[in-house]
């Protein structure tokens, strides 16, 4: 029987029938603007306060600490162009990882085309983790920002955040300005994420990854770090965010950081239990694949797969045809479809990085999701195979 099984909740996820219900009347009684004097303006006021609460509480920060934003990538340019326009007195280079979502990779990019400021981009080595050690060689004297995800969008790897959070600490002891900010939009939810565990001056989050609409998300900044404003505009957010609240996504973004705190715990295992079969399943019945990123250290609901001699997107529409939404690595640059970068940065080839697979899992899947995919990949995958021609023995 067809069925349509959602497996790419590393993209985004639907939102929840709490969070939901929460946000509905922000669009309609309540729709105050929340800088408005009045009683509805006050009504919004104190829905955006009460979110951000929720949200700091979600990750062990003082409320004044959030700033609302409308998603994971303007937290990130908040943060890395935002910091360097305030602090170019105390440095001119950022350290960051290989592996990096484009909201930081290209920003960075951008800064060292447009404004000469030097980034070093750090190994991730064949299990997708950055090394502590190779951060804290990186640091010259004019480091002033290091920029590493919590967990990785397309492969899961967690990353030491704590001990490079440990390390900028006692450089910071030591009296050297360095500060440290960290991605934690496929985090939230899934593995503990605490500002005070991290020793991060700064943390992005997005809300759609947590079952909460698109288009919100915040950025923790610790107190006394300088940001420049990157939308000028009205007073909101204390300054570091012009721009007329957009209350009713901020309202679903609280409720869904108060439940993400649960979910941490219980869903995370759930997840963990899927993703497992799945994966041994799939060791079972598909010769010649590879699991990519440390198999351990990785998030609960992500599976990266390579399948030799095949293309991921031809994966990808296969399983579509049976109703299955899974993703690629691979992004369509210039009419030609380059292998990710990400699976490249792991010291795979080419034909392994081409055939890269993400299923990521959440919390509406079940275990007989698995079965069902279970049902039509080994077979897209052999028919593929056939079709490119391709054999085991010319690996040997
Ligand atoms: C690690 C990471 N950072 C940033 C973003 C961007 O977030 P948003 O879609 O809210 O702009 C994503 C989205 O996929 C992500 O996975």
């Amino acid at each position: 029987m067809f069925r349509r099984i959602y497996l790419d909740n590393s993209a985004t996820t639907p939102v929840d029938s709490e969070v939901l219900e929460v946000m509905l009347p922000f669009f309609t009684e309540k729709f105050g603007n929340a800088s408005s004097i009045h009683f509805f303006g006050q009504e919004a006021r104190s829905a955006v306060d009460k979110s951000r609460h929720q949200v700091a509480s979600a990750i062990n920060s003082r409320p004044n600490e959030i700033v609302f934003t409308s998603g994971g990538t303007e937290s990130n340019n908040l943060a890395i162009r935002g910091f360097c326009e305030a602090n170019s007195k105390y440095g001119n280079h950022i350290i960051t990882s290989q592996i990096e979502h484009p909201a930081v990779k290209n920003v960075c990019e951008d800064l060292e085309k447009r404004h000469g400021v030097e980034i070093t981009y750090l190994p991730v080595y064949e299990n997708g983790v950055v090394k502590v050690e190779d951060v804290a060689s990186a640091i010259r004297p004019e480091t002033f920002l290091i920029s590493v995800m919590t967990a990785n969008n397309e492969i899961g790897t967690i990353q030491p955040i704590a001990e490079i959070g440990q390390l900028v600490r006692r450089q910071r002891e030591n009296g050297n300005k360095i500060w440290f900010h960290t991605d934690a939009v496929q985090s939230l939810g899934k593995m503990p994420v605490d500002v005070e565990e991290f020793n991060c001056d700064m943390l992005s989050l997005s809300s759609h990854k947590v079952y909460a609409p698109k288009g919100s998300g915040a950025l923790f900044v610790r107190r006394g770090v300088r940001l420049q404003a990157q939308n000028l505009g009205g007073h909101q957010e204390r300054e570091r965010r012009g721009g007329t609240e957009n209350v009713a996504n901020i309202v679903a973004f609280g409720k869904a950081c108060e439940l993400a705190s649960d979910w941490k715990v219980g869903v995370s295992a759930d997840l963990k239990k899927i993703r497992d079969r799945f994966e041994s399943l799939v060791g079972e019945s598909i010769p010649d694949v590879s699991i990519n990123g440390d198999r351990e250290g990785r998030l609960s609901n992500i599976s990266n797969i390579s399948f030799r001699g095949v293309e991921g997107e031809a994966v990808l529409i296969n399983l579509d045809l049976q109703g299955i939404a899974v993703s690629t690595g691979s992004a369509c640059s210039s009419g030609s479809l380059e292998p990710s970068p990400i699976i490249l940065a792991l010291g795979q080839d080419e034909t392994f990085a081409r055939g890269s697979v993400r299923f990521s899992f959440g919390k509406q899947n079940s275990l007989e999701d698995v079965d069902y995919v279970m049902k039509h990949l080994p077979k897209a995958v052999e028919n593929l195979r056939r079709l490119s021609g391709y054999s085991a023995a010319d690996l040997k």
